[in-house]
């Protein structure tokens, strides 16, 4: 899968995809993540690549053209599946929206800031506006990474052991079931029997039984959904 990020702040995204399961999910060509820099198709030698808004009011406004420069660009080399703009008034994300795209080819991330995109922006060029929740963040660059890194983590191969990402909390509608590790007892603190039992089957359906528990206690919407 192939992910292009558009943004004016390109040096905020550079850690989060150097590291760990997407750094490997890249070395391993699961994953391609090309950060462009918006300025680099700003409309004058100043680099300007926003502008005040027509009516008046507070905030600038990022410009249609190096937007459309950028993207046209992209889109000259190959076909993109969704052009998705990271906007605090778009749909808010959840594992369901993160499973579809993961199923993608080439997708677009673009990053707003300030005022956000001159609407033709939107009506030109968006397929999908995405929120990471309902605050406001200084800029979308954040919420990129937050979304690239929920899509990546889920291609197949990426985590080692396959499965840990199909008993992630979320993926079967519900949160995940409590985990224990070594030492089974710790300062009279012990770890529920059945886990030590060995017997397989049981297991599983105390885990069942624990998710759903947990789900009601926590997240009775998702059990209502
Ligand atoms: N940009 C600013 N706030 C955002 C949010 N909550 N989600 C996605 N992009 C944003």
């Amino acid at each position: 899968m192939r992910i292009d990020i558009i943004s004016c702040q390109p040096d905020l995204l550079e850690s989060p995809f150097s590291h760990s399961i997407l750094k490997r999910a890249q070395q391993k060509g699961l994953a391609e993540i090309h950060v462009h820099d918006l300025r680099k198709f700003a409309i004058n030698k100043y680099g300007q690549i926003d502008d005040y808004a027509f009516g008046g009011g507070a905030g600038m406004v990022m410009m249609i053209e190096p937007i459309d420069k950028c993207i046209s660009g992209l889109q000259a080399d190959r076909t993109y599946d969704a052009i998705i703009y990271m906007t605090p008034d778009g749909q808010t994300l959840n594992q369901n929206i993160v499973n579809q795209f993961s199923l993608l080819q080439n997708i677009i991330i673009l990053c707003g800031h300030y005022k956000g995109v001159d609407e033709r922006v939107r009506q030109r060029f968006i397929t999908h506006e995405i929120s990471i929740g309902d605050y406001v963040l200084s800029g979308g660059e954040l919420g990129a990474a937050v979304l690239a890194d929920a899509i990546i983590r889920i291609i197949p191969g990426v985590l080692n052991d396959e499965s840990s990402a199909l008993t992630d909390s979320f993926q079967d509608g519900l949160l995940a079931p409590p985990v224990f590790t070594r030492p089974a007892e710790y300062k009279g603190m012990q770890v529920p029997d059945i886990l030590l039992s060995g017997d397989g089957p049981k297991i599983e359906q105390w885990r069942f039984e624990q998710a759903i528990e947990r789900t009601r206690q926590r997240r009775p919407d998702l059990l209502n959904e």
